[in-house]
């Protein structure tokens, strides 16, 4: 799987791959963190409305971090400066945000990759869709934790997050531990971050994670959220 780099001033070029592979690639002359977000905030108001992710920013600048001092329901939380599994971002919310859009500040050294998988292409069968579709998960997100399915009703998103998804019963831990198996098993597309870079993803399609990570690599990535 590869995405073509585009140009910001023609839409066509990054909306197209886009819509067809699920995700595309930018590459913008920004150095600063400033300049990135502005880039990205660009991008992200054609596809639809910003919003503001766990620390209530519309926008923000996210490196890695140590397991101790992460949010407690976060990826990082547990997986630290390890590899982080694919997910969802936003799989907390009712309705995962449509797009993720990451722009590269610094790419750290050593740097780590941003892995990228498209659901589709985990080759469930139709009653593992099924399955994906009718068992019950609880969504931990403290006082507002709530019940939901890993697919969605009619496919349209995958909400995926090994952080917040707590099965309640046997088909549950089946659907967790399925999607778990098979993003493991899958070829995934790695993206090696060069400074300006900006990855626009579609959330309810394309999975993401991270390769792990060195604590004071200096890797940071400017971040925004869409609805849509
Ligand atoms: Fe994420």
């Amino acid at each position: 799987m590869a995405a073509s780099d585009v140009v910001v001033s023609d839409p066509e070029q990054v909306l197209g791959p886009l819509f067809e592979s699920g995700w595309s690639q930018h590459s913008s002359e920004a150095e600063t963190p400033d300049a990135i977000l502005q880039e990205m905030v660009k991008l992200g108001d054609r596809l639809g409305t910003r919003v503001a992710g766990r620390a209530g920013q519309l926008g923000e600048v996210v490196q890695p971090i140590v397991a101790d001092e992460a949010h407690p329901r976060s990826l990082s939380a547990r997986y630290g400066l390890g590899a982080l599994p694919f997910h969802t971002e936003l799989s907390h919310r009712p309705r995962p945000c449509r797009y993720l859009l990451l722009g590269c500040v610094d790419p750290g050294s050593p740097a780590a990759a941003t892995m990228l998988l498209d659901w589709r292409r985990l080759g469930f069968a139709r009653e593992e869709l099924a399955l994906l579709e009718e068992a019950p998960v609880l969504v931990r997100t403290g006082r507002r934790s709530f019940y939901s399915t890993i697919l969605a009703p009619g496919g349209a998103f995958l909400r995926y997050d090994p952080g917040c998804l707590e099965p309640l019963d046997e088909r549950g831990r089946k659907a967790i531990q399925l999607v778990e198996d098979r993003a493991t098993r899958t070829p995934s597309y790695a993206h090696h971050w060069r400074r300006g870079d900006v990855l626009i993803i579609d959330n309810w399609r394309v999975l993401h994670g991270r390769s792990p990570s060195d604590n004071g690599s200096g890797r940071r990535l400017a971040r925004i959220l869409i609805d849509a």
